[in-house]
């Protein structure tokens, strides 16, 4: 079984500044509720109950999100104003917390390997809480999809979607062979190639399952693009001696680590899913 997840959050947001000077991007609100709660909320739907976060220097709100705040739940006790409260309560209810920190931003990869001391010797799932998931109405979401997949393969899956050639250069990309329902295994991978080096238009999006042998082949993995130790250079080396699976997953993503992809979920979320 698997039942952990594990969110980095230690990124500086620099795309979001001056806003994140002193504010965890994470933190961010679509609409009336902070990027990282969605992510945590999509977590636990999928049965990820235990929640680890890799944090950093100026994250401490995202902790004290996930706890009780004494004051507030005094003040508005019995008013009429609870329900505001019902969806992190709710939350707090299904879930653990843990937490450490990655003291130097040495990339994704580092951030996931900081991690090892929440999750150990098991499966988990990382959620990139800038990266909001929405499923279709009525469907299961992204990361419930990805657990379907590893109780069939048990091995790595990366959940993948289609972009336009001049967006590719943004993302971690695959080449893989095709096999069925939009899966894909996994047999080379690119962190941010140009669009003549892309080896596909399938782009690697925030949500992973990984097993625990990747945290040695990170140990392993030296800096690699911005000198940072990436992900996708060890998911690559897992891939290569063993077996990662691309998945084309269902529902629409919206990369809120940009202006517009913020400004666009904001927009959706407020229109399709918002209740007071
Ligand atoms: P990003 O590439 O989006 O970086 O990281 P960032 O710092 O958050 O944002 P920009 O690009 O400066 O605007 C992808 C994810 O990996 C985490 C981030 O928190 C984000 O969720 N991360 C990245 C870490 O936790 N540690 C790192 O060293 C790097």
């Amino acid at each position: 079984m698997i039942n952990k997840c594990l969110f980095p959050v230690a990124g500086y947001g620099t795309r979001f500044l001056p806003a994140t000077k002193a504010l965890a991007k994470e933190m961010m609100p679509v609409v009336n509720k902070p990027l990282v709660q969605y992510g945590v909320e999509e977590a636990i739907e999928a049965g990820l109950t235990r929640i680890g976060f890799v944090t950093g220097r100026g994250k401490r709100a995202i902790a004290d999100h996930f706890d009780i705040s004494y004051e507030l739940e005094h003040q508005i006790s019995g008013s009429g104003k609870e329900k505001y409260l019902e969806s992190i309560r709710s939350v707090m209810s299904k879930a653990q917390f843990s937490f450490t920190r990655q003291n130097e931003m040495k990339g994704l990869g580092h951030a996931i390997l900081t991690g090892e001391t929440l999750i150990g010797n098991e499966p988990f799932g990382v959620v990139l809480a800038d990266d909001l998931c929405l499923p279709d109405p009525g469907q299961p979401n992204v990361m419930a999809q990805m657990v379907k997949i590893f109780n069939q393969f048990r091995c790595s899956i990366v959940a993948v979607m289609e972009v336009p050639e001049d967006e590719i250069h943004k993302y971690g990309v695959i080449k893989g062979e095709a096999m069925k329902d939009g899966l894909y295994r996994v047999d080379d991978m690119i962190e941010k190639p140009s669009k003549d080096k892309a080896p596909s238009n399938l782009a690697i999006i925030g949500r992973y399952i990984l097993t625990p042998d990747i945290f040695d082949i990170i140990r392993n993995t030296k800096p690699g693009k911005n000198e940072e130790i990436q992900l996708t250079d060890a998911l690559l080396t897992q891939a290569q001696d063993g077996c990662v699976m691309a998945y084309r997953f269902k529902g629409t993503r919206f990369d809120c680590g940009s202006v517009d992809g913020f400004v666009s979920a904001t927009n959706h979320v407020y229109e399709n899913l918002y209740t007071e």
